[in-house]
């Protein structure tokens, strides 16, 4: 048999889309001059075996013959943590975290891992801080440290073999930017130390039930490095969001083999290191004391649970020939679209204002049932009319002005009684037959009838 040849691939160093030939652009993501050559390694990643763990063989196996009893799921104790995840960690699984530099990832591995080493073997591999400092955080967090293993290693062969020693359930890696292989020439962060750092790190993970999280830096775009080389290789994505003149952080789920995706968990970043947020609806209610027109209470839904988020909007006579629509935590598009429903449906023509559409708390709302609230907004901003403060409105806005229901109805109304609303605009299939105590439901159809009911 011929030798096999070292394969070449040519891989852009920004979005990590691959290619056969050089080329000057990037087609995936435009970039200019970011495709490099890239030399895969001659023995490749997917022939490293681990020992020692009683070597996993692949053979054919009928699906009910698989046995599941031995993978009950690690919970973190950390209840939003848990969420995101689908419902603790997998074991086996690989976990990718990220977020900017200083979102506090490392502070939430390390406290979730200094209390699950209080029960189970874990070990927190640092590339980035010395081993003091790791440990000086821990100790004025005051977490049990008595248990955790530490270790400072940036070359991932070494840090498998390790790793085989103790045998750990849990192993982070923080984070997979600095990490490198020696077969690979390139430097640490580049798009092929990334991924074949990762790749050995997954396998490492499959063939020893090790559940591997890995902490990843996010670009100026906000971005994962090389997301597209990561994206198949791990189980769950996480991001780790907020801004650093917000003490909240928020915690998605962007992929996930083993739950729901698009949880979100809600973290306050304190002196005493992250602490979770029970009731996310009520920090993010936090409003003016003055009666404001264009702003106005929507629910959202967020994985499994609703979340009552404030949105504001400002209409403004533009300045220019060309009207802003700037959006923030909305899709502009969206915007755009609905905009143009309300000249056609409603009547209202905004062709010569500005419209800025906020959602207050830095959350990001990829929902369709904050049309009827974002229109809402605008039209009160427009007229500048204040809505009621014990007003909440959700639903979705078709092309032809109709109401379109949105799902978990009820649910949302609850969440909104809970907090003190009293009155409701919903579309009419969203009305619940026998009302909701303490509350005022007005069931529309048609956008017209939302704007004349105002
Ligand atoms: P860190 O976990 O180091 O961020 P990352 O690993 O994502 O880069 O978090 C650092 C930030 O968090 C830093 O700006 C200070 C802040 N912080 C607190 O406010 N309180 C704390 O108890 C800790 C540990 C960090
Ligand atoms: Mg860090």
């Amino acid at each position: 048999m011929a030798k096999a040849k070292t394969k070449t691939a040519y891989v852009c160093s920004d979005c990590g889309s691959e290619y056969s030939k050089w080329q000057g652009q990037c087609a995936d993501c435009n970039g200019w001059n970011t495709i490099t050559e890239f030399r895969l390694p001659a023995a490749t990643v997917a022939q490293v075996e681990f020992e020692g763990y009683g070597g996993k063989r692949s053979a054919v196996q009928k699906l009910d013959e698989i046995n599941l009893a031995d993978l009950p799921r690690i919970t973190t104790d950390i209840e939003e943590f848990d969420r995101v995840l689908g419902g603790g960690i997998v074991p086996g699984s690989v976990v990718l975290i990220g977020g900017h530099p200083g979102a506090g990832k490392s502070t939430l591995l390390l406290q979730t891992l200094c209390h699950l080493a209080t029960k189970l073997d874990a070990l927190y591999v640092t590339g980035e801080e010395s081993l003091q400092q790791v440990a000086l955080r821990a100790k004025r967090l005051q977490l049990p440290t008595d248990r955790l293993k530490l270790l400072s290693e940036t070359s991932v062969e070494s840090i498998c073999t390790t790793a085989q020693q103790h045998k750990p359930k849990l192993l982070v890696i923080d984070s997979i930017q600095v990490m490198h292989l020696a077969d690979i020439s390139s430097a640490p962060g580049s798009v092929s130390q990334v991924r074949e750092s990762a790749a050995y790190l997954t396998r490492f993970a499959k063939q020893t039930d090790t559940a591997v999280f890995m902490v990843g830096h996010v670009t100026k775009d906000g971005s994962l490095a090389g997301p597209k080389v990561l994206e198949h290789m791990i189980d769950c994505s996480i991001m780790l969001e907020g801004t650093s003149d917000s003490r909240f952080r928020t915690l998605r789920g962007i992929k996930n083999r083993f739950g729901a995706v698009n949880e979100l968990g809600v973290f306050a970043m304190m002196e005493m290191g992250l602490r979770e947020v029970k009731n996310p609806s009520a920090i993010f209610l936090s409003r003016a004391e003055e009666l404001a027109a264009g702003s106005l209470v929507m629910v959202v839904w967020e994985g499994t649970r609703p979340l009552l988020v404030e949105i504001q909007a400002l209409v403004d006579q533009s300045q220019f020939g060309h009207p802003k629509r700037v959006t923030l935590g909305l899709d502009q598009n969206r915007l755009s679209m609905l905009l143009a429903v309300l000249h056609r449906h409603a009547g209202l023509h905004l062709g010569d204002q500005d419209v800025f559409v906020n959602v207050v708390g830095g959350v990001k709302v990829l929902e369709t049932s904050a049309d009827l609230a974002l229109l809402l907004a605008v039209v009160s901003s427009f007229k500048d009319r204040p809505l009621p403060r014990d007003l909440i409105a959700f639903g979705e806005v078709g092309l032809s002005g109709e109401i379109r229901p949105v799902p978990s109805g009820q649910e949302r109304l609850q969440e909104a009684v809970k907090h003190g609303f009293k009155r409701a605009i919903v579309p009419k299939a969203n009305v619940p037959k026998n009302g909701v105590k303490g509350m005022e439901i007005v069931g529309i159809s048609k956008l017209s009838e939302a704007l004349a009911v105002l």
